[in-house]
């Protein structure tokens, strides 16, 4: 038997169908890349946003063809949104949500033997196995899973749950089994990363600990919660050779009122202020965020506001999003006032204004000798192509660097937001 999985949304939802593969694996079954080949389908969904959800019900609409056409073929919808929606998904025969991927194992080996009925499970504890890293030289690590923070605009607390730490034991455990499977560089996961706390052991410990363990691997981690900065998270990112300069820090609005509407429990001032710490004590530090436009009430000079900060800080890259209203939580309650044209105008002019500062910040590699990870190689020239510790893309133009390969490039070009880069300074 074959099963396939397509995967929307977020790095959890990537670390997640990794973790469904890995057991249907265990139970004999074989992935395969093409959907009319498989047994199972398995689709992996987000909520976060409307167009997310019409996109993943766009695609399981799709698959009903396949379905007519061998209708022993199963179903399952998982993530978000069969947490939101469960059986109210139309053309599917089992949902599971992340509230209960505890049971996975369980669940999965009743889908394999046919026998599950039920669409919706109670939350008792299991152990799931370590999923098998897709093979690569990257791989995600949760730390941490759900979330308690109730941002206003958010849906996330409600269909992932309630912010559960992972042992250290544990996370060390999966640590080392991707280290053994030749993984180079681990980005630690969790909604609001930076929270963590599992008995006495805070992020910055944690941070600490997984150095000691890291032997040569690149630690990067994600997202982090403004609310959750501190002085001793910034020395940990530091002192920690293995954790790299790069932080993803969503400041989501450049206006104190709309932020507090966010119940966002920061200042655009309290943000400045962190940002002035990053860079003082982590040079070179690459700063990444999310930034939201529409939300209810923002008006021209709010919207300003955030241009003002984004102009400010000078973020390398922002994931940009307009406001949607999602049902059940707070700031559905608000009336969705900023008109959909409003939205999209302000969108274009942030998306213009962060572009160029992303381009800008990528120039700076020119002329400089960085050290790249080679992640795998270019699909235009296959050649090798790899990440800074900030980051950012290069391409190496020499055919024998390997994947898995730590080179120290010399970046001589920029095509796009990408570096081009050799290994060796080129006389004068
Ligand atoms: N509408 C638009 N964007 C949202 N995000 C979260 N919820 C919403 C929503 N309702 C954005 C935030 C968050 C990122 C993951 O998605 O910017 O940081
Ligand atoms: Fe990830 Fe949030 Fe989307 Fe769920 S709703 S898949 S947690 S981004």
């Amino acid at each position: 038997m074959k099963f396939h999985i397509i995967t929307y949304g977020c790095q959890m939802n990537v670390y997640d169908s990794r973790m469904v593969a890995s057991l249907f694996e265990m139970d004999g079954l074989e992935e395969t890349d093409n959907p009319e080949d498989a047994d199972i389908i398995i689709v992996n969904t987000c909520s976060v946003r409307e167009h997310a959800e019409r996109r993943a019900l766009g695609r399981i609409s799709s698959l009903q063809k396949l379905r007519r056409e061998k209708p022993e073929l199963v179903l399952v919808v998982i993530g978000c949104m069969a947490e939101r929606l469960g059986d109210k998904i139309p053309g599917a025969d089992f949902f599971i949500g992340p509230r209960k991927y505890d049971r996975l194992p369980e669940i999965i080996k009743k889908i394999v033997k046919g026998k599950c009925q039920i669409s919706n499970f109670q939350f008792p504890k299991e152990c799931i196995p370590y999923p098998n890293p897709d093979g690569g030289v990257t791989a995600f690590l949760p730390v941490m899973r759900g979330c308690n923070n109730f941002c206003s605009y958010c849906i996330v607390p409600y269909v992932r749950g309630n912010a559960v730490s992972r042992n250290p034991d544990d996370i060390l455990g999966e640590l080392r089994y991707l280290r053994e499977r030749g993984v180079k560089e681990i980005t630690l996961l969790g909604q609001s990363v930076n929270e963590y706390n599992f008995g006495e052991i805070s992020f910055p410990e944690l941070l600490r600990i997984i150095d000691r363990e890291a032997l040569g691997i690149r630690i990067r981690f994600l997202t982090s919660h403004p609310a959750y900065m501190s002085d001793d998270l910034i020395d940990a990112i530091a002192e920690c050779d293995s954790v790299c300069e790069n932080i993803h820090l969503p400041i989501q609005s450049g206006s104190d009122r709309i932020l507090k509407l966010m119940e966002r429990r920061y200042t655009v001032d309290g943000y400045r202020h962190w940002i002035q710490r990053l860079r003082k004590r982590i040079k070179g530090i690459a700063l990444t965020t999310d930034i939201m436009v529409g939300f209810p009430t923002e008006t021209e000079e709010n919207f300003e506001e955030t241009l003002k900060i984004v102009r400010e800080v000078r973020f390398d890259f922002a994931y940009m999003f307009m406001y949607s209203e999602r049902k059940g939580t707070k700031a559905a309650l608000f009336p969705d006032d900023v008109l959909l044209g409003v939205k999209k105008e302000r969108l274009e002019r942030l998306i213009e204004l962060q572009n160029g500062i992303t381009r800008e910040k990528n120039e700076e590699l020119l002329g400089r000798e960085i050290e790249i990870l080679i992640e795998r190689k270019s699909r235009r020239d296959n050649l090798p192509i790899g990440k800074t510790r900030t980051g950012k893309e290069v391409i190496v133009k020499m055919q024998n660097a390997k994947t898995g390969e730590y080179v120290n490039v010399y970046v001589e070009s920029i095509s796009g937001w990408t570096g081009i880069g050799r290994t060796h300074k080129r006389e004068k």
